[in-house]
């Protein structure tokens, strides 16, 4: 909720001062009904400044997330499980750009701005994402070579932009895969091609951004 004379003035239409000019005068309705100088108003209340509609300029906001476990990638969740959104103290409605599955960690970016997360989702605009990847068992040397040359998922391939080994031990491996995909479970989709699952998965980047030193849940 916020005081509508400066909801009024945050919308670039007139100054503060004006703004409480304007709602003494009686010239601004909240829902239909003439308004009062400090009262509050939240995103869906309809206010009208000299008979039209005022168009909210909202402000756009950012974050990046580093998305815990056992927290579902969306604003809200049926099932009441816990939601990225609700990890972020803001009053304004901000959503993912594109998802992380419920058991993987890592980079998630978040904001009210659907023109950025529009540009960013469309494969034209080939954005890379880099993995972590625990995998069961050990990649052979044709396995990696056939990963590194392109998975057939789903009829389109998938050729990895970097592909590295990080960690081997007897029965699992840490692989760092880079892509531009942006198919829901790619990762999973692309081990278990070559019949590996992924017991961890972590999204280290996404285009330009790192996860630096943000801890989970931050
Ligand atoms: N690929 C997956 O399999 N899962 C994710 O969460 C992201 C990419």
């Amino acid at each position: 909720m916020e005081r509508l004379q400066k909801v009024i003035a945050n919308s670039g239409l007139t100054s503060r001062r004006k703004a409480e000019e304007l709602i003494n005068s009686g010239k601004v309705l909240v829902n239909g009904k003439i308004a009062s100088l400090g009262m509050k108003v939240n995103d869906s209340d309809i206010i009208m400044v000299n008979g039209e509609v005022l168009e909210k300029n909202e402000k756009k906001v950012y974050y990046m997330l580093n998305k815990p476990r056992g927290v579902i990638s969306s604003a809200s969740d049926e099932k009441n499980r816990k939601t990225v959104v609700s990890l972020i103290d803001t009053d304004i409605r901000i959503y993912p750009i594109g998802r992380l599955d419920y058991d993987t960690t890592g980079l998630l970016l978040l904001t009210n701005d659907g023109e950025l997360a529009n540009i960013l989702m469309h494969p034209k605009n080939e954005v890379e994402k880099t993995y972590i990847a625990k995998i069961e068992g050990n990649l052979t040397p044709q396995e990696f070579y056939s990963l590194k040359k392109g998975i057939m998922i789903e009829d389109r391939k998938v050729i990895p932009t970097r592909l590295k080994v990080r960690k081997t031990t007897i029965d699992s491996q840490i692989i760092e895969i880079s892509i531009i995909e942006g198919r829901n479970h790619i990762i999973k989709k692309i081990f278990a091609v070559l019949g590996h699952s992924v017991s961890k998965l972590k999204r280290e980047s996404y285009a330009f951004l790192s996860l630096g030193n943000l801890k989970s849940g931050e």
